[in-house]
Formats: C-alpha cells, sequence, structure tokens
C-alpha cells in the first residue's frame, strides 16, 4: 500500500471515529461508549450476539478494524475528545491475533492511554482493552456491559476545562501515535 493511500485510510478511520463519537442522542442525554472490535475475533463473537438476538447496551458504538494493532493512541484519545465518555478495546485472546501480535501492542497502547488521562485528572477506567475467542459470544456480552457500568457510574466526561482534549491541544496525543 503506498503512504498516500495509507494516510487516505487513516482519514477515513478517523472521520468515523469522530462520527461515531459525536453519535450520542440528546434526547436522551445518553453516554457515548465507543468499541474498537478487531473484524476476526471479536467480530466473530459480535455476529454470534446478533445471531442470538442478545442486545447491547444502547450506549456502545462499533468502529471495527482489521487488528487492535490498528488502533493508536491517538485514535482513543481523539473518540474521547469528540464526544464519547469511554472507549474499549476488543480483540482477539493474547495468542490467537491473526497479525501474530496486534493485540499486544493494543494491549500496550490501551495502558499507555490510561496513564495519560490520569496524569491530565480523567479517570483511566475510561478506557480498557478485553480478548476473547471468536465463540465467546458471552464475553463479548460481558465487556459490553461492563463498560457500560463503568461509563454510567462516572460523570459525563467534561472536555472544556481538561481531560482528553487537552492532552490532544498539548501536543501529547500526536506523538502517541506510533507508541
Ligand atoms: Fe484480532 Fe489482531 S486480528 S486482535
Amino acid at each position: 500500500m503506498s503512504a498516500a493511500a495509507v494516510e487516505e485510510a487513516q482519514d477515513t478511520l478517523r472521520d468515523e471515529i469522530v462520527a461515531t463519537a459525536g453519535d450520542a442522542d440528546a434526547a436522551t442525554d445518553d453516554r457515548v461508549i465507543v468499541a474498537f472490535f478487531c473484524r476476526e475475533c471479536a467480530y466473530a463473537a459480535a455476529d454470534a450476539t446478533g445471531n442470538a438476538r442478545i442486545s447491547l447496551p444502547t450506549t456502545i458504538r462499533s468502529v471495527l478494524v482489521p487488528c487492535t494493532g490498528r488502533v493508536s493512541p491517538l485514535y482513543l484519545l481523539t473518540a474521547l475528545a469528540e464526544g464519547a465518555d469511554g472507549v474499549y478495546v476488543a480483540g482477539c485472546l493474547e495468542d490467537q491475533c491473526h497479525y501474530r501480535i496486534g493485540n499486544f501492542h493494543a494491549i500496550d497502547r490501551v495502558a499507555f492511554v490510561q496513564r495519560l488521562l490520569e496524569s491530565v485528572g480523567v479517570e483511566p477506567e475510561r478506557c480498557q482493552m478485553f480478548t476473547m475467542s471468536a465463540a465467546d459470544s458471552p464475553r463479548f456480552v460481558a465487556a459490553a456491559k461492563r463498560m457500560h457500568k463503568v461509563i454510567s457510574d462516572l460523570p459525563p466526561l467534561v472536555r472544556s476545562t481538561g481531560g482528553a482534549a487537552a492532552v490532544i491541544a498539548a501536543g501529547v496525543a500526536p506523538n502517541a501515535e506510533g507508541a
């Protein structure tokens, strides 16, 4: 893939994240949690969940990525800065990533973002990582419900006085793209 094509794909994904994060229902003052699902095990678990007609909490908004290794810290922070109250990454089990170690990168990046959030006074539990097998619909649902509960128990994320927006404005996040 050429550099231009990579850049275009990143821009497209960023636009999707911004649109997804801003998808709150103003009428119900609903919270938004942006969930990054890998297209392999997490998507298969999501599919099985849908086939079983099990609904996820209404707060969950999904963004599909080829592998959790594609989720940079900047994407997580962008979702928080653009309207999400929480973010999480769901991928394959530790030794079952279809790109070998993408989920290990994701685990490290989520931990990095948690530390970054904490350093600016934002609850680190707003960003989490889950792994699951393709057949593990119960684990997929449990992850969504857990994030819904965590975010429902927290106040809405305030952006005007700091938080993730301040992190991005301070120029910290862009440098984290390749962390
Ligand atoms: Fe699922 Fe890498 S393909 S985490």
